[in-house]
Order: C-alpha cells, then structure tokens, then sequence
C-alpha cells in the first residue's frame, strides 16, 4: 500500500532521526571488521560469544550475561525466573511497556504470569505505586526511559528510593534497558552504577546503537545459567548468533561514546519543534536521544504540509503520524548519526518554514 509520507520522506536529503537506512549494509559494515578464520559461536558457546557476553557482564557491573536473539524472549524469561523463585506467578508493570502492549500478552500465554498493570498511562510509575503492591508479586519490571510516554526518565533519587524499597519487600527490580546507553548522558552515570539498583536487567543493541538485532540480559551467575536453558526452550538457542553478535558489537564500540551527542541533538532539536506553533514536545526537554512530537492539527492536514516542507527544504522530520483524539497527531524522534550531518542553516530555515506553514493553517 503507497503511504504518501513516507515516499515524501525517503526523497529527503536530511532526515532527522536514526543513523541511517536500515538495509544490508548495515551488517556489511560490521562484518567487513572481522577476519573470515574467526570461529562461529556453537549453540551459546565459544569465544565469540563468550567474550562478549564477559565484556557486557562487566559493562552492566552483574556476574554474568546472556546474549538473546530477542529483548522480547530475554524479558519473558527473566520474568518467568523471578516468578519461579518467588513461588509467585505475578509480575508488575507500566500500563504501556512493551510486555503489554507489543508481545500479544506472551508472558502470560506462554509462562502462565498475569501482569499487574502500576501507574497510569499517561505518567511514569512512582514509589507511591510501588509502595501499594502487596506481597503477591514476584517482580516489578521498569522500562527506563518509558518510551511510549515520550521517553521520561523518574529523578535518580526516586529510582533509588524504589530500588531500596523493593529490596526491603523482597520485590525482584528488573530493568527493562533496551534504551539504558541513552539515558548515561542524562543521569550522568555508569551503565554499572544504575544497574546496581536492578536485580537483573536487559539491554538491546538495535536502537541507539544500531545493530541488526539482539539483546543481553544480564544479572547473578545462577540467574543467567538457568536463562540458558529457557532460551533453549524458546528456540532462542540459534547454532550461529554471531551475525547479530559482531554487528553489536561492532556498532557498541562505534556508537557507545556517541550517547551524549545523541542526547544534546535531541535537546536541540526539541528546542526547535517547540519555538513552533501548535506544537510542543513530550518530555519539553528531552532526557535521552528520543522524545515524541505533538501537534494540535489533525493528521490529514498535518500531512500535506509536511509533504510540502521535506519537498521544499529537503528536510525530513518524520516517515509516520499518528493519530491522538480528533485534532491533533504525533510521531516520535530519536537522534542517532544523522542529525549532526544536517547543516544547521537548512534545519533552521526548515523550522522557520515549518512555523509558517503552521500559523497559516491555524
Ligand atoms: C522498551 C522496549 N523493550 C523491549 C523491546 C523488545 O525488543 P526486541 O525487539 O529485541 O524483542 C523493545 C523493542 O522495541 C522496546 O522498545
């Protein structure tokens, strides 16, 4: 089916998010770093993989990691490790973290673990919620930052008070990190340092890094050994991971020190959006490379103007809109290589178009 947008925005020379087209190349590049003699990984085992998942091992400050095919599978088993130890067959959650919303209610079809939805939709989950679970929860799963309401982060400090808590109440504290390296800049910590608060914790290569797929769970020795044998049970066990592997490895090293560009991109970037009419971002200030875009005009309308703005500038804000009541839609962003190569003079007479377009629709 043509989506009009979307062919708009391929056309553009400057599109704003991710660091580039996602094709072959990708993993051509990654590759094209490795001698052909390296040996494969064997089922979960041999150097390649056990070399990185030491090195993630250590990055994350935990005994031990698992590479996954999938955060999806890694998250499903963590839980379902939690649940078995605690002899409890419930998990807590944000109303719209992935397990909820993305994953056709896995946990519970496949593990038998009913979720317990914590906090609204529409903020993050506080030591308020966390302080009314009763003691028929195994483990409480915190997706940092929340990237359905935009990418919001709690303070450190309410982090904290929520780690300390849980382990006070026996609560396992999971982290769901598939965007942990994107929020180093904003917390001004180590991976390390923020994992200390969680009991085990997942991490995923494909966003902010940038690599083709695949995740790490990380967490106590005993923990990851007995992840083996689920992820053996969910065909996780692929012969060969190493194509996903040395891409995320590859991409860790390129893209890793990048985090703090990513995030200063992003706060610039929604400093633009917000000098224009009819839009503001969520969070106002971003704290990591991602934040959403809300525009109080309706899909149908927003889109044509937007055809007509990446067509005159060259410009490409975003490839999708998505519908929020009535009048108004929003998309979201999330800053990977590309937006530093944009001149600045083009972005800036973008806005300043952009804007125009906007007030004269009003
Ligand atoms: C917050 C979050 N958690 C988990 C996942 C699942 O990762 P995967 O696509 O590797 O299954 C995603 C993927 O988009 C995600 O955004």
């Amino acid at each position: 089916m043509s989506n009009p947008l979307q062919e708009a925005f391929n056309r553009t020379a400057y599109p704003i998010t991710g660091h580039g087209k996602r094709n072959v190349q990708v993993l051509k590049e990654a590759l094209d770093a490795y001698e052909g003699e390296l040996d494969s990984d064997v089922y979960g085992a041999g150097r390649l993989i056990e070399d990185f998942q030491g090195k993630m091992a250590g990055i994350l400050g935990k005994e031990a990691a698992v590479f996954f095919p999938s955060g999806t599978m890694a998250q499903q088993i963590a839980l379902r490790i939690w649940c078995d130890r605690r002899g409890i067959k419930r998990a807590a959650y944000h109303p719209l973290c992935h397990l909820e919303i993305h994953e056709q209610r896995g946990l519970h079809e496949l593990h038998g673990i009913e979720p317990v939805l914590l906090g609204g939709k529409d903020r993050l989950i506080d030591l308020g919620d966390v302080k009314e679970l009763d003691d028929t929860i195994a483990c409480l799963l915190l997706e940092l930052p929340q990237r359905e309401i935009g990418g919001q982060l709690p303070d450190y400090g309410e982090l904290e008070a929520i780690s300390a808590y849980c382990r006070e109440r026996g609560i396992a504290l999971h982290l769901d990190g598939a965007r942990l390296f994107e929020i180093l800049p904003y917390y001004r910590k180590s991976a390390a340092e923020i994992c200390a608060l969680f009991d085990s914790v997942y991490v995923s290569f494909y966003k902010g890094i940038g690599g083709i797929a695949g995740a790490i769970l990380a967490g106590d020795a005993e923990f990851m050994e007995r992840s083996k044998v689920w992820k053996r049970r969910h065909g996780g066990d692929l012969i060969s991971l190493y194509p996903y592997i040395l891409s995320a490895d590859f991409y860790f090293e390129e893209r890793f020190p990048n985090m703090e560009r990513y995030y200063e991109g992003a706060r610039e970037l929604a400093g633009f959006f917000n000098e224009c009419h009819q839009i503001s971002t969520l969070p106002e200030e971003p704290v990591s490379n991602m934040f959403h875009v809300h525009v109080k005009l309706p899909k149908e309308r927003l889109e044509p103007l937007l055809m007509e703005l990446y067509e005159e500038t060259g410009v490409g804000l975003t490839h999708y809109l998505r519908e929020k009541g009535e009048a108004s839609c929003y998309f979201e962003t999330s800053i990977g290589d590309r937006y530093a190569r944009i001149p600045k003079d083009e972005l800036r007479r973008a806005f300043a178009l952009l804007n125009e377009k906007l007030a004269a629709a009003l």
